[in-house]
């Protein structure tokens, strides 16, 4: 079956960037022009993604407003010639079907993807943090879709991790089929360094098989009193064989102050308008 249909979960507080998520959605960082939640968007729909749910919490109104129509500033644009950021404003809420779901109480990953069951109906879907952002062309996502059109089970992304690092992420135990894909025999959410499987953890990156919703409605509060998506998929693998998608390609995690500045500059070094000025004044501010 075709993978149609994403959720971009976007609720969390972002407790990681306080102050400034008090008052403004962690997904609406710049990364250049644009919004981090934006990269997840082009990823998605560059992955062949038709229909989008993200979802939000109290405070995340500027998402919605972000990919909506302002005939205001439209006007005001069109009045001042402004031809080429008419385009692109108008092109923002033209993109793909974007709707919004709020998750109430945050409860956790698990339980914001729970959120938005009857928006998939029993059809496979993509899940995309969008704070993990991942430099890949073709996107990191589309290679997964390849591989569950091969298996036909649900795929995680997985990155090469430093051993002490293992408590943040959830950590696989692989059994190697190729260079990129690894059958999951086990999954584990935040373990010590000492008590990781492997040196493989997740990023925010799934495609999920529709009998993840019933397992996470008997998914009990893990890590963090909250409902964790890695322990739901440790029940899923009790029915059905899970596969792990490894990618080499650079990924920040921008949900923290310094994986998010660690972006700016890199996209910013490459950016064909400012990025050699960028350099020429890190070179000199470095020396
Ligand atoms: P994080 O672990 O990054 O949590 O969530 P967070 O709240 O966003 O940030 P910190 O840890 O407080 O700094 C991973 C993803 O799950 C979403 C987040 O928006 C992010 O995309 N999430 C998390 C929800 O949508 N709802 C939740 O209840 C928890």
């Amino acid at each position: 079956m075709q993978i149609r249909k994403a959720v971009i979960t976007a609720a969390g507080w972002g407790t990681r960037f306080l102050p400034i998520t008090k008052a403004q959605p962690k997904e609406m960082l710049p990364l250049g022009t644009k919004p981090l939640i934006q990269y997840a968007v082009e990823e998605a729909i560059n992955s062949g993604i038709e229909q989008i749910v993200v979802i939000t919490a109290l405070g995340k109104r500027a998402i919605e407003d972000y990919f909506d129509r302002s005939f205001e500033l439209e006007y005001f644009l069109e009045k001042k010639g402004e031809i080429g950021f008419l385009e692109e404003i108008r092109k923002l809420s033209t993109l793909v079907d974007v709707c919004y779901i709020r998750q109430k109480e945050q409860l956790g990953l698990g339980h914001a993807i729970l959120t938005a069951r009857h928006f998939i109906g029993n059809e496979p879907f993509a899940v995309l943090l969008p704070d993990d952002i991942i430099d890949s062309k073709p996107p990191l996502l589309k290679h997964m879709v390849d591989v569950y059109e091969q298996y036909e089970s649900s795929v995680v992304a997985v990155q090469r991790i430093a051993k002490k690092d293992a408590p943040k992420y959830g950590i696989i135990d692989p059994r190697t089929i190729s260079d990129h894909i690894h059958e999951v025999l086990s999954l584990t959410e935040k373990p010590e360094p000492a008590q990781a499987l492997s040196n493989l953890g997740i990023v925010g990156r799934y495609i999920l098989t529709p009998e993840i919703f019933n397992v996470m409605q008997v998914t009990q509060p893990g890590k963090n009193k909250e409902i964790q998506l890695t322990d739901a998929l440790q029940l899923l693998l009790k029915q059905q064989a899970i596969y792990a998608y490894e990618f080499s390609e650079e990924r920040y995690d921008a949900g923290t102050p310094i994986g998010w500045l660690k972006a700016v500059l890199s996209f910013g070094l490459r950016n064909p308008t400012y990025g050699q000025e960028l350099r020429e004044y890190l070179d000199k501010s470095c020396k």
